[in-house]
This record gives structure tokens, sequence and C-alpha cells, in this order.
């Protein structure tokens, strides 16, 4: 399949251009092929997390910046459907490849990002998002956020899970120093310094007191959310209203 047809779509010219804010990594094909070894997406307790909250067989689920599908591909023996949307044809590839060979034929792959997949079929249960909606300027997140319950069941949910800072803009200097200062000199082996730099400095990144009110705007309520420590990261389960 190819993935290479995002330029021959009509967008309207002020829609954001989102494989220009993919993350330079996202589309290298040296960082993709290491991308395994340096982040686990965690997806036997995020399954396991779902199933608590109502995921069964009959479920679709749709997993927006599925990357090369850890979660997607996981969560597949659980569901009945699962879209695993991306907008980098690297990242895609991979997927396709890592789906056919776990032989999970339920999972549909679909090269689109927040602001262009158009759901089709029936509304989904659950839309899951790791480590993705960063990649979007704060007015489109809410954008993002508004299409993304218009996908959902009325009482469907939202897995959001991403780098967001949960600490006062006073404290944002130490805090990221700290956070970079954990990145390693190679990046083989995690998330380098450089890596991490390059995070802060040319994603999106927001504050969870910017992002919480947005999720509530766009038509959903916040039934749990969970910070790291550090104040790096957030995770929340949503429901749409
Ligand atoms: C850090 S990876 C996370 C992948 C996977 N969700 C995980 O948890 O391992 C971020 C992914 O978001 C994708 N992405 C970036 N911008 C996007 C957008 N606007 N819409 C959909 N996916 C996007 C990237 O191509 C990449 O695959």
């Amino acid at each position: 399949m190819s993935f290479d047809d995002d330029a021959v779509r009509v967008r309207p010219g002020w829609l954001l251009q989102e494989m220009a804010h993919a993350g330079r990594e996202n589309l290298d094909t040296g960082h993709v092929a290491r991308y395994d070894a340096k982040e686990n997406a965690a997806g036997d307790a995020e399954v396991a997390l779902l199933e608590s909250l109502g995921l069964g067989r009959g479920a679709t689920v749709v997993d927006l910046g599925a990357g090369m599908g850890q979660f997607a591909i996981r969560v597949s023996g659980a569901c009945g459907r699962v879209v695993a949307v991306d907008v980098s044809p690297v990242m895609l590839r991979t997927l396709e490849a890592n789906a056919a060979a776990a032989g999970s034929g339920n999972v549909e792959i679909v090269h689109a990002g927040f602001l262009t997949y158009e759901h089709s079929g029936p509304p989904a249960d659950f839309v899951y998002s790791r480590y993705a909606l960063h990649h979007l300027p704060d007015f489109w997140k809410a954008v993002a956020l508004t299409r993304i319950r218009q996908m959902l069941r009325p009482g469907g949910m939202l897995r959001l899970w991403d780098v967001v800072y949960n600490f006062a803009p006073y404290e944002a200097v130490e805090r990221i120093e700290a956070w970079c200062a954990t990145g390693g000199t190679g990046i083989t082996d995690g998330w380098s310094r450089a890596e991490l730099e390059e995070h802060v400095r040319d994603e999106g990144s927001t504050f969870t007191w910017l992002l919480e009110p947005m999720i509530r705007e766009s038509g959903f309520e916040i039934l749990q959310s969970t910070y790291s420590d550090d104040g790096i990261f957030a995770k929340y389960v949503v429901r749409r209203n």
C-alpha cells in the first residue's frame, strides 16, 4: 500500500499542514527503525485499562498517531475493529509490516492526521492517542479534540497520554532543564538530551492548565488525570458528553 498520496488531496489553504508538524524524527527511517527499542507503549496495561472502561470484542477503537502500531496491534486482539491513523508514511509502512507479522487482520491503516481523518462505519467506542497530540499547536489541539468527539459514540471514551507540562510558568526553566538532563548521549538507548531539547523547542507540548479546559470545551468530561512527578507527562481518561 502507498502512503504517499497526501499531496493530491484538496484541502483548504488555512488548514495546518500536519506533515510539516509531524516531528522530524517521525519521518526519518533511522529513527523509526529504533523506535520500538526506545519506547514501550505499555500495551498490556493500556488494554487492561480500556477493558475496565468497557472495551469488548465488538468495540471499535481508533488510534490517532498510531506510530508503528505497538498499541493498535495489542488492542486488536481485544476488540472488533482497530483503525490506526498516522501522518507519517514511514511509520505506517512499519505498522503495516508489524500488523501482518502479528496476524492482526482487523487493523485498518489510514494515512491521515488528527485534522483530516474521516471516520466511517459505526462510531468509535474508544479513541486512543499516545505521544501524538503535542505535535499540533494549541488552536489545532482544540480543533482535533472536537473532531475526536465527533467520531465517538455518546459516552465513548478518549484515552490521551502525552507530554503535557504540569507546572507553573515560573517553574518552566528549572523543570525543562531537569527533564533534558535525564537524556542520554546516544540515540540508540532511549532518548538523548538532544532529542528532548528538540521536543521542547520544536514541538507543541503545552501546559495541563491550558489543555484541560480545551478538553472540556470540546465536549468531554475528564474522568481521570494522572501526572508524572517531574511534571512532564500526563494521562487522561475522558468521556464524551
Ligand atoms: C512519538 S510517536 C508515538 C507513536 C505511538 N502512539 C506510541 O505511543 O508509541 C508520535 C506519532 O504521531 C504521529 N503524528 C504526528 N503528527 C500527527 C498528526 N497531526 N496526526 C496524526 N499523527 C501524527 C507521528 O508520525 C508519530 O507516528
